[in-house]
């Protein structure tokens, strides 16, 4: 079947808007979304394949090795959902195991993902594919998608790549609040989360070796150079990761090295020297945590599902 598009674009935050804001802030923060142009994506890609960051292999090996058992307990849907499906490639664990007749990736960027949902379909002749365009972390959310939807059978929204994990646990639950509205009275959540473990173990994996992930984090200031013309000096800012273990979270942020001045977008940013601009938080959860976590948005507990070292998490909820 031929892949359909549907853009529903709304009046988005610009970047300039947002950063901004976020540079007058105090403490100085930029959100983590707008690490991902292209150099920003190929570098998470390149994060994800590092020693230390065992994230997307402890995902992938547990979707692997259960995809036959998270069918079962999923049953018939009409239709996955999948936001920030990027190349739609986490999906393809479960579109051999699952019966599903449906499936529609969302992502911001349109081009990216009509071809990933391409070469999916093609994979997939008898699957319907709608390779749905919006930015859903704007203010209407997923508003503009729901009326488009299938009215009939079983709904999956499928989250994976702890993903959840940026969000906030406030933020969080109002995400899941907006799967449970997706996926509807009767439909499911499918979602991966980090586990909380060893403080080292963590730290190592937002801080490889090879220095990716501080290139990846660094690439934000560059970004802003060619997006907004910005005059951020990279060698002014030092890439820093912790686990904050009171929040439950590792905490990234780029610490300038020195007094200094930047210009963003005409406008004036000082920093301090040793000053702080918070880039991004990863949330780590028990599977209690989570599960009351999604209790609050109205999700409950069906099954869940660990790799065999601990580290990663998928659960399914109705
Ligand atoms: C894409 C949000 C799951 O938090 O581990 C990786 C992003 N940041 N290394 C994560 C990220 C630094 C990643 N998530």
């Amino acid at each position: 079947m031929p892949v359909r598009l549907l853009t529903l674009s709304h009046p988005a935050d610009t970047l300039k808007q947002v950063v901004l804001a976020g540079l007058s802030a105090r403490p100085k923060c930029i959100p983590p979304k707008y690490f991902y142009d292209s150099e920003g994506s190929r570098l998470f890609e390149a994060i994800c394949t590092q020693p230390e960051y065992y994230l997307t292999r402890a995902e992938a090996a547990l979707l692997q090795a259960e995809a036959q058992a998270i069918a079962r307990s999923i049953g018939p849907v009409a239709c996955m959902i999948e936001p920030g499906a990027g190349c739609c490639a986490k999906a393809r664990f479960l579109l051999g195991p699952l019966q599903v007749a449906a499936y529609w990736p969302v992502d911001i960027s349109g081009e990216t993902l009509v071809q990933a949902a391409g070469r999916l379909a093609a994979d997939h002749p008898a699957l319907e594919v709608v390779a749905v365009q919006l930015d859903f972390t704007a203010a209407a959310g997923f508003a503009p998608l729901l009326p488009q939807l299938p009215a009939r059978g079983r709904r999956l929204v499928y989250y994976p790549g702890s993903s959840i994990g940026n969000a906030g646990p406030d933020e969080a639950v109002a995400l899941l609040r907006q799967f449970r509205v997706l996926a509807g009275k009767d439909g499911g959540l499918l979602i991966g989360f980090d586990l909380k473990k060893d403080a080292a173990r963590l730290h190592a994996a937002y801080n490889d070796a090879a220095g990716v992930t501080a290139a990846f984090n660094l690439n934000l200031l560059a970004r802003l150079n060619r997006e907004l013309g910005a005059d951020f000096r990279l060698e002014g800012f030092a890439h820093q990761a912790f686990y904050n273990a009171e929040a439950g979270r590792i905490e990234m942020h780029l610490i300038s090295r020195a007094r200094q001045q930047v210009t963003v977008a005409g406008t004036r940013v000082e920093f301090a020297a040793g000053e702080s601009l918070h880039t991004e938080n990863s949330y780590k959860y028990t599977p209690q945590e989570f599960e009351a976590l999604a209790a609050r948005a109205g999700f409950a507990f069906r099954d869940g599902w660990q790799d065999g070292a601990g580290l990663f998490a998928v659960h399914f909820y109705g």
